[in-house]
């Protein structure tokens, strides 16, 4: 059995197939943040757990709720449960995540900061994360062989800004000023994180990922000159360096807020499938992206909250632009707190429908 190949003998993963390019119909689903906190199942053992880092740290928690929307929906994808920021956590940078605050990280600003990273301790420090996708993986064939599990990371810019600025932002203007004052440091600091995340992903295939995941969030606030040089070329080179060691593993890219350049990100960095975050035209990124690449998303997380027509009208509308091509049903960014699990049934009953 290959990466790319599952369940029963020569019968592919229906997710899989669609990252590679196949235009499955009704679309294969899943949802990004699909195990959190609007589920009781997960705050109860997010309760037992104590605290976020130690849940994503604990592989037999953080594998139960990766499965727990599985369980629930019967959705096509897995996605291994942990955050972005566990790269920096893995490279020696203080983080907590504070209650009703989001993450804190302690401010890497100056070359000793950088230098202080260690990349030799991640694959280490991150053997929690990959013995979860050991047993997610496992507890999958054994009892839901048609779901494929995705693996992840932040792309190098989400990371570093958040590792810069010291926590989220309006507009990161620390780290954008960092990256225009002094593009050696920021360059060194993108170097490094480029090739932890290598590391880290394909520490994540070994494990048993079959498909993995870049989130750049926030991709869309850079101007294109800066967007080429820190979101399409580090991405370009971590997607080359998995290839080389994985040719046919589907890998999707999530440039958030990136508008037109989308076409030029998928080309250049190499990603099989592009993710649409929530203000992009499906119509727009079908003509911008090639037949045989797949597209992602990207329902307005706020509808599913709405629920009812509301919802029923902007996914059919999404579903309706995706038809004939290689297509992953999904929202535009993660799912809110306040999202009412029927609704999710309520998406899951018409996507399995097709529309
Ligand atoms: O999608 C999934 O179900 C898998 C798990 C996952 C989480 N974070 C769990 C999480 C994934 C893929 C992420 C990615 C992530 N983390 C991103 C990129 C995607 C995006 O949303 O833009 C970013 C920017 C982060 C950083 C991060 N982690 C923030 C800003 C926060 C706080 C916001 C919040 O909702 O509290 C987190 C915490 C976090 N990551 C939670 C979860 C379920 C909530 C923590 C909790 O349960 O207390």
């Amino acid at each position: 059995m290959t990466e790319a190949t599952g369940g029963t003998a020569g019968e592919r993963k229906p997710l899989l197939r669609a990252l590679s390019g196949e235009a499955v119909w009704p679309p294969p689903m899943w949802l990004m943040r699909q195990a959190g906190r609007y589920l009781p199942e997960y705050r109860e053992v997010r309760a037992k757990a104590g605290g976020f880092i130690k849940l994503c740290t604990t592989p037999e928690m953080a594998a139960e709720v990766t499965i727990q929307p599985i369980r629930r929906y019967g959705m096509d994808g897995a996605i291994l449960f942990s955050d972005i920021l566990i790269v920096p956590w893995a490279l020696g940078q203080g983080l907590r995540f504070a209650e009703g605050e989001g993450p804190v990280l302690d401010p890497l600003r100056d070359a000793a900061a950088v230098a202080a990273l260690d990349p030799a301790a991640l694959r280490e420090r991150a053997a929690p994360i990959f013995e979860t996708v050991r047993l997610t993986r496992a507890a999958l064939e054994a009892h839901a062989a048609r779901v494929a599990l995705i693996g992840f990371a932040g792309s190098p810019w989400t990371v570093a800004a958040y590792m810069v600025e010291g926590h989220g932002s309006r507009d990161f203007a620390a780290a954008r000023g960092m990256a225009y004052a002094d593009p050696t440091l920021f360059g060194r600091l993108i170097r490094t994180l480029v090739d932890a995340t290598t590391d880290y992903l394909l520490a994540q295939i070994e494990a048993g990922a079959e498909a993995v995941m870049l989130f750049d969030s926030w991709a869309g606030m850079l101007p294109p000159s800066q967007f080429r040089r820190w979101v399409i070329e580090p991405t370009a080179i971590i997607v080359r360096n998995i290839r080389r060691q994985h040719p046919t593993i589907p890998v999707i890219g999530f440039p958030r807020l990136a508008g037109p350049l989308i076409g030029e990100y998928t080309v250049r960095t190499g990603v099989g499938t592009v993710a649409m975050d929530t203000a992009m035209d499906p119509r727009f990124a079908a003509g911008a992206v090639a037949p045989n690449i797949g597209l992602q998303g990207n329902l307005d997380p706020l509808s599913l909250i709405a629920g009812g027509v509301a919802l029923e009208a902007e996914a059919r509308q999404i579903l309706a632009a995706m038809r004939g091509r290689p297509f992953v049903f999904n929202l535009g960014h993660g799912i809110e707190k306040t999202t009412p699990p029927e609704h999710v049934a309520q998406l899951v009953r018409l996507v399995r429908t097709g529309g």
